[in-house]
């Protein structure tokens, strides 16, 4: 594992463009379940999941029915805005201080990356503080809203530039990923040269094609994959590293091994 370490931190060290792609298992540790690990919402609640297949067509047919039922998600469940990053987030925030970590592309809602003090983040399946027009693409910040007030004058949150009913900035199944992410996120994968990828099952698309774009391009970036469970990419042998284990644990491990190559 040790050799493994030093290997990466090498290659980290010497990347023209290194990115990182990260999931749910990333935030596990600031206690927010991931989906499809051991201890996953959808594998303990498999009626949870098929949910929320249906959110968007709620959205799309009745804004304040979909409303009302994120308001008493939020009641019961509490609110994920309330976790703080864990050292998975902070390595990799300071890889990006140190200039080695380009841009993160994460599929994570929770807007821990930002916490941790990341700046070139991508939600590729949007943030839990922001609301989203589908109809001209305006994105607000969520604190601009009393959603509960608004709610109780029986309106919905609508946008400010075309009235549309507004939806929280995440991306349920059956929506598509707004087009100016999804071509952000392709350039970031294009023009790296390492990528990445930590705490994903690999298993939900389009984000899960990233590391075979990058892999199999003209110029392939290297696949560092860290993870508690293999995955499809070690088994396809689209990862070139695989690190089993906490990103907790081995990102901050990678971080001081490069401190020591500098
Ligand atoms: N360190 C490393 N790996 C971990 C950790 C950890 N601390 N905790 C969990 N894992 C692993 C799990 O074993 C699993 O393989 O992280 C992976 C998380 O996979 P998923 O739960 O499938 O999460 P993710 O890949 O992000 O899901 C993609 O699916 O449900 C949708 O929109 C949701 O963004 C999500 C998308």
């Amino acid at each position: 594992m040790e050799e493994k370490i030093k290997e990466i931190a090498k290659i980290l060290l010497n990347s023209r463009y290194a990115i990182a792609l990260t999931g749910a298992g990333v935030s596990t540790e600031s206690g927010i379940p991931d989906f499809r690990g051991p201890d996953g919402l959808w594998i303990k609640n498999p009626e949870l999941e098929r949910k929320e297949y249906e959110i968007y067509e709620k959205f799309l047919l009745d804004p304040r029915g979909y409303w009302i039922d994120v308001m008493e998600e939020r009641r019961i469940f509490g609110g994920i805005e309330n976790a703080m990053p864990n050292p998975s987030h902070y390595a990799l925030a300071e890889l990006e201080k140190m200039n080695i970590i380009k841009y993160i592309i994460t599929q994570n809602i929770d807007n821990l990356h930002q916490k941790a003090g990341s700046k070139n983040v991508i939600d590729f399946h949007g943030n839990i503080s922001r609301l989203r027009c589908i109809k001209c693409g305006n994105v607000y910040d969520i604190k601009e809203f009393d959603i509960q007030r608004i709610l109780n004058e029986g309106k919905v949150p609508s946008c400010k530039k075309c009235s549309f009913p507004l939806k929280l900035d995440v991306v349920y199944f059956n929506e598509p990923i707004p087009r100016d992410v999804y071509k952000k996120a392709l350039s970031e994968v294009i023009e790296c040269d390492v990528m990445i990828v930590a705490g994903t099952s690999a298993e939900v698309y389009p984000a899960a094609e990233f590391p075979r774009i990058a892999k199999n391009k003209s110029n392939p970036a290297k696949i560092i994959e860290i993870n508690a469970e293999e995955t499809s990419l070690t088994r396809e042998g689209i990862s070139d590293y695989f690190i089993k284990g906490k990103t907790g644990k081995i990102l901050p491990q990678i971080v001081d091994e490069i401190k020591k190559m500098k």
